[in-house]
């Protein structure tokens, strides 16, 4: 059994020196998988993310599979919601969908807030995990994870995936008290499942504000940074390391990192060094264009080796697609990636 805290991920997470960039990639378990799908045969999604022998057998595929430097839990944005009572359900190929979404106070004040009660499964599932972890390639560190409340907002308000966040942002500018309102309700969900996950013995948490790009700088830093911020600092008082990822962000990749992230997760569309020019004393993550895993392996492995170079500036650099895995993925060309990555020379 290994030291956790002497973990390539983890040390990378504190900017220290590391043996190889470690590496891991969103969506790691899920439908590019044949194990992943043959265990998900006949249970539905959210079904399988209250289930604890199946959390765990999912996290812990791609870790075998690729021999990642983490694991991230097997979960969703929107299992909290549905853990306090929001009816919703995540339809496939779709996303999630929320029955009566969320337009006015009284909507917001319906929602309860989330307490260890609510996901007894999540604490179960990640105790049982970080056991069997601790022995897995000299001990592979779990990220936690959860929504932060522009994307969950996103999806409560406007019932379904969106493009343009319209109704979304129609509250944030027109009701400001009704945004308030619902920003600090999913602040303090996304926080408090983020506490059961440390508490049951995530290493690090990676907070997923997916779909903040849709905003101009000054509306994120009015309307939806203090309350990242909110959920940001209650894990740095915890003294777990923080990840914090969007999509389309090169103009909020300062302001994220502000809110309170050690490490800020970076899309394919800003080249990694303007990133880390943007974070200045932080770590990245990131950044491979997820359709390279789909080119030859020479065309893919000279682009992550520019990665890697690039990230040799950052105060800690760990290896990520630029956004989740893509479902049509071949597993064996992540597994050569990883490969690659794991065993790219740094001195
Ligand atoms: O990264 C991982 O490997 C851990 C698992 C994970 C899932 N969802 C599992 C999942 C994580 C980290 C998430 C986060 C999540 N969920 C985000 C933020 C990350 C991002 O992609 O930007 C968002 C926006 C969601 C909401 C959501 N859930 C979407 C858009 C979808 C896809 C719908 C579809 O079918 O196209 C989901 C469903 C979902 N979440 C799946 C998985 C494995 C697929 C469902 C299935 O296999 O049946």
């Amino acid at each position: 059994m290994g030291d956790l805290s002497q973990s390539a991920f983890l040390k990378a997470l504190r900017g220290e020196q590391v043996p190889h960039t470690p590496v891991w990639f969103m969506r790691q378990a899920g439908r590019s998988l044949p194990e992943y799908l043959k265990v998900r045969e006949g249970v539905a999604m959210l079904d399988a993310c209250a289930t604890p022998e199946l959390i765990v057998e999912i996290t812990l595929q791609p870790v075998r599979r690729y021999g990642v430097d983490a694991a991230i839990f097997f979960s969703d944005i929107v299992l909290p919601l549905k853990a306090v009572g929001v009816d919703l359900d995540i339809v496939p190929g779709v996303g999630p969908v929320v029955a009566s979404p969320v337009r006015t106070l009284a909507d917001v004040e319906a929602i309860p807030d989330l307490t260890p009660e609510h996901v007894p499964y999540i604490t179960e599932a990640v105790s049982t995990l970080t056991g069997e972890l601790a022995s897995v390639n000299g001990g592979t560190p779990l990220i936690g994870f959860a929504g932060a409340p522009f994307t969950v907002a996103s999806y409560l308000v406007e019932g379904g995936p969106s493009k343009e966040h319209a109704k979304t942002k129609a509250m944030m500018f027109g009701a400001p008290d009704v945004w308030d309102a619902l920003m600090q309700k999913i602040a303090g969900i996304s926080a408090a499942f983020l506490e059961v996950e440390v508490a049951a013995g995530a290493s690090a948490i990676q907070l997923f504000d997916s779909w903040a790009g849709a905003l101009t700088p000054a509306d994120y830093g009015r309307y939806v940074r203090p309350h990242s911020a909110r959920v940001l600092e209650r894990m740095g008082e915890l003294g777990v390391p923080r990840i914090h990822f969007g999509v389309g962000t090169s103009n909020l990749l300062g302001l994220m990192g502000r809110a309170g992230a050690d490490v800020v997760g970076v899309d394919w569309r800003t080249p990694l060094d303007q990133a880390i020019a943007l974070v200045g004393d932080r770590g990245v993550q990131g950044n491979l264009d997820p359709t390279l895993v789909l080119a030859p392996t020479d065309v893919m492995t000279s682009r992550a080796a520019e990665i890697i170079e690039a990230g040799r500036a950052a105060k800690g650099h760990v290896f990520n697609l630029g956004h989740g895995v893509i479902p049509s993925t071949d597993p064996d060309q992540l597994a050569r990636l990883t490969e690659f990555v794991q065993s790219y020379p740094l001195d």
